[in-house]
């Protein structure tokens, strides 16, 4: 079991990461379940896999679960839930001092920490993250929204979890996809600020992907500390060191929205392919040597995860990838920032990027 606090200028709150978490959720989370009833906020999927144990960790405490249960998936993201959810919650009477508890993944802690950071303008609550993508990046640092027409992401706070309980035993029921879209998120800690770290991920990825407990715990919290650590840093992503967080991102946003934020693509696959091309990129720029891009492609092949932007069969040029790299939100003063490697282990924001570049490289990509 690792507790790891993220330390902000304003509050400080812990991510507790381990085993059998849920079903013992009094002894590490007692001073939050000081009422009768407890709110929690689920998927469907999240809600019929580990349901049960969250029921049957807060029964010992004497709380029973008042549920509110939302459809899995990222429409779920929307207006519409976020005011079925609002109004759920002014219904049952949460008021300021109460916490809210989101159980899922990433889409829940997002809808559920943004419908807290407006309810009565700001009620607290706990993230209980049921993918690996949430337990590693999204659960953590405060970051809340739901999507719009006008794109993903747009309408959100910063508003930060009182506590995040991250537990492992949660993602031996996640679908192997889902699963190893988590992993590129792992592989992004190694890569952006962390060297040894990427370099254990490489010879240790059997051990991972099987599942071994101690493993699987120690790149998790590993990850969380990272994440901790950077947000802590720069709570509201502005002297840039957050930013590093979007490490493949820029490349992936792009390729997300070319393939319609679909399941043809889930997120970590874009950003895999993302950092692959980020590598691939630095090393064009003459940031990195060929050997380095080459041993990121080969650890996120290793992983399962794609590696190469042919693989996925689009039938655009890079033109029409750059052009949804101009509707990034991280688009700043019409500048595109682009997150980019100095090595293995460090990343870099670069504001100068010549998008005539871009577009000829990713066009070589695609061809190739
Ligand atoms: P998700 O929440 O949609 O979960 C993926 C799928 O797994 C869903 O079908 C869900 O029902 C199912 N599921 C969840 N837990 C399960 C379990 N334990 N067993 C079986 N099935 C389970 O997707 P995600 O990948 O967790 O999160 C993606 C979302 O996170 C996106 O909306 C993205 O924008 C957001 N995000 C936010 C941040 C942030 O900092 N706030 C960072 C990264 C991503
Ligand atoms: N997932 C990027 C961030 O939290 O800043």
């Amino acid at each position: 079991m690792a507790l790891i606090p993220v330390k902000l200028a304003k509050q400080e709150y812990n991510v507790l990461v381990g085993h059998n978490l849920l079903e013992n959720i009094r002894d590490h989370a007692a001073r939050f379940l000081n009422k009768k009833s407890a709110y929690v906020v689920a998927d469907e999927n999240a809600r019929s896999h580990h349901g049960e144990s969250l029921e049957i960790g807060m029964a010992k405490a004497g709380v029973e679960i008042n549920w509110f249960e939302v459809a899995a998936g990222e429409s779920s993201k929307s207006w519409e839930t976020l005011q079925k959810l609002t109004e759920w919650m002014l219904h049952e009477g949460v008021e300021r001092g109460d916490y809210v508890f989101a159980l899922g993944g990433g889409v829940i802690g997002d809808l559920t920490g943004f419908a807290c950071a407006i309810l009565k303008r700001g009620c607290h609550f706990i993230q209980l993250p049921t993918t690996l993508l949430a337990q590693v990046d999204s659960s953590v640092g405060g970051k809340t929204a739901i999507n719009t027409a006008a794109g993903k992401n747009l309408i959100g706070a910063f508003h930060q979890p009182s506590f995040v309980l991250a537990d492992l035993n949660t993602l031996y029921t996640l679908p192997d996809r889902e699963m190893r879209s988590g992993y590129a998120e792992v592989i992004k800690y190694g890569l952006l600020g962390d060297e040894s770290f990427f370099n254990w991920l490489n010879n240790n990825v059997g051990h991972i992907t099987s599942l071994d407990h101690k493993l699987l715990e120690q790149a998790i919290a590993t990850s969380v500390r990272t994440k901790a650590r950077i947000v802590s840093e720069d709570e509201y992503e502005l002297t840039g060191r957050r930013a590093l967080l979007n490490l493949g991102h820029t490349f992936g946003h792009a390729l997300e929205a070319e393939t319609g934020f679909s399941q043809t693509l889930l997120h970590g696959e874009a950003v895999a392919l993302g950092m692959v091309l980020a590598a691939r990129y630095s090393e064009r720029l003459g940031l990195i040597d060929k050997g380095h891009s080459e041993k990121v492609t080969m650890v996120i092949d290793k992983f399962g995860l794609p590696s190469a932007i042919s693989s996925i069969g689009l039938s655009c040029g890079g033109e029409k990838l750059v052009e949804h790299m101009l509707h990034d939100k991280k688009m700043k003063e019409g500048n595109l920032p682009f997150i980019l490697l100095n090595k293995i282990g460090e990343a870099k924001v670069i504001h100068d990027v010549d998008l005539s570049d871009v577009t000829k490289f990713l066009n070589g990509e695609l061809s190739s």
